[in-house]
């Protein structure tokens, strides 16, 4: 499963970048309101540190708007990705877009039908939000289930990019359904490593090892 991170912090993509734990990146535009900074300027950071396919989303609601700012954030570069949300008019730019070899994320997925469709028009990527579902008392790994389990029914090429992750079980969960991807937020990355018996381990070893006599 590939890791992708969940943020628009050049420091965070930093470090995700130096644990060999960052196949690409996500942004929304609430993630890039908390850098304060301008959109385009972030963006072109992002795509100097090559951590893979950045999506990028846009905010325009007609599918003419969305074209027009497809081509200025695929200006960036080879490794942008077109963040679409899955209304009807996004789903009509996901299949313009498409046929003109542009790849796309379609975003705000909350159910297996909107995957479905968004898999028929020929996203790259579908983004399923796991954790605002289980927010509204929904099993949000269900829905990945859901999709893993119709998308391989029809062979479709539309990779599960689990989005809104807040804690390890989700990651474990769709690595253990075989999603394609995980969006991950950097707290929770460094979440994946902790384990309280490997402090409680590495403790005794150090205190251990003052122990041992020294040459
Ligand atoms: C990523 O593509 C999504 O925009 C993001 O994962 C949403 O996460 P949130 O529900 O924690 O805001």
């Amino acid at each position: 499963m590939k890791f992708f991170i969940d943020s628009a912090d050049l420091g965070e993509i930093k470090k995700a970048l130096a644990l060999g734990l960052c196949d690409g990146v996500t942004t929304n535009p609430s993630l890039v309101a908390k850098t304060g900074r301008k959109f385009d300027d972030v963006l072109k950071e992002i795509v100097a540190l090559k951590p893979g396919p950045i999506s990028a989303e846009v905010t325009a609601v007609d599918c003419d708007g969305m074209l027009k700012e497809a081509e200025h954030l695929t200006a960036f570069g080879p490794d942008i990705v077109v963040k679409i949300p899955l209304i009807i008019e996004g789903l009509k730019a996901v299949k313009l877009l498409t046929a003109r070899g542009v790849k796309t994320n379609v975003t705000l997925c909350f159910s297996a039908v909107q995957a479905l469709l968004a898999a028929k028009a020929g996203a790259t990527y579908i983004s399923p939000f796991v954790g605002r579902l289980d927010d509204v008392s929904e099993d949000g790994m269900q829905l990945i289930e859901q999709i893993v389990e119709i998308y391989t029914n029809y062979q479709f090429k539309t990779q599960v990019l689990v989005a809104s992750v807040r804690h390890p079980v989700h990651v474990l969960r769709s690595a253990r359904i075989g999603a394609d991807v995980a969006t991950i937020p950097y707290k929770v990355i460094e979440q994946l490593a902790q384990h309280p018996l490997t402090d409680k381990g590495l403790k005794q070893f150090l205190a251990d090892w003052e122990k041992v006599p020294k040459a």
